[in-house]
């Protein structure tokens, strides 16, 4: 348990460049007391008493504003940044090096029944306000954007963002129909386009009359002075 708890602190001091001491982790931390107080009412949720283990997750949100279902399954070196507004729900997995931040939903859509939250894969970065809801698996070396609401399974080595959750990146490489900012349409220019294609059809459907009448055989029609077109 203390080898754990070692753990822990080290996962604090590696992924946070503020964290400045061991002594200021263990209890300035809310991430951390939150992850503590999950391991003890998971091993109480195990041995089936559940109020209990909800009783303990329910303090730990009182004091840290993170809920984590004591039922949730959660890998090693797991670091909840600022951790405000976390929810992790009862059948979530989650892989080992794992970042979350405030505001991160892991939930489910009210939909299902039984296993009803994701399962995050190993070294995920999940951004601050965003949602992953459904019964679905979040593949390793993943990341996910702030305030991204991801709906599907997301491959492994990828970069999901927006709403819905889209895969902006794959193995380093961008992916998908993203705009291309140096080429945005112009509609402006559109409209003299546009302008430009009916002034040229007028002027083909005049000339088209004139030479019409120019071979006609009373002359007359064409009255002098006309302009060129
Ligand atoms: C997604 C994230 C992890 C970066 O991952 P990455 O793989 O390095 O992705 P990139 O920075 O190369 O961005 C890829 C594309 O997604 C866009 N993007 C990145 N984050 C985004 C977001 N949250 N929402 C919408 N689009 C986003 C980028 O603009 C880029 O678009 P482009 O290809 O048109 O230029 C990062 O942007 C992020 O959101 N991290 C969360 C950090 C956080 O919550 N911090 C809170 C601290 S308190």
């Amino acid at each position: 348990m203390f080898r754990q708890m070692r753990i822990d602190i080290e996962t604090v001091l590696d992924n946070d460049p503020a964290a400045r001491s061991k002594f200021e982790v263990i209890f300035t931390y809310s991430g951390l007391h939150a992850i503590w107080a999950h391991r003890v009412a998971h091993k109480l949720y195990k041995r089936k008493w559940y109020t209990l283990s909800r009783i303990v997750s329910q303090v730990s949100r009182f004091f840290t504003g993170i809920e984590i279902h004591p039922g949730a399954r959660i890998g090693s070196r797991l670091f909840i940044d600022h951790g405000m507004g976390v929810v992790i729900g009862e059948t979530c997995e989650i892989g080992d090096n794992v970042v979350i931040y405030q505001g991160v939903t892991l939930g489910g859509t009210g939909k299902e029944r039984g296993k009803r939250h994701p399962t995050i894969g190993n070294n995920v970065v999940i951004g601050s306000g965003s949602k992953v809801l459904g019964s679905f698996t979040v593949g390793d070396n993943v990341n996910i954007g702030s305030n991204a609401v991801v709906l599907r399974p997301v491959p492994s080595n990828s970069t999901v963002v927006g709403n819905p959750g889209r895969v902006v990146k794959r193995n380093g490489e961008r992916v998908g129909d993203r705009l291309d900012h140096t080429q945005l349409p112009d509609p402006v220019i559109e409209m003299l386009r546009d302008m430009q294609r009916q002034i040229d059809d007028l002027k083909s459907e005049l000339r088209a009359e004139r030479a019409l009448r120019r071979s006609s055989t009373n002359p007359e029609l064409i009255p002098e002075g006309e302009p060129t077109l």
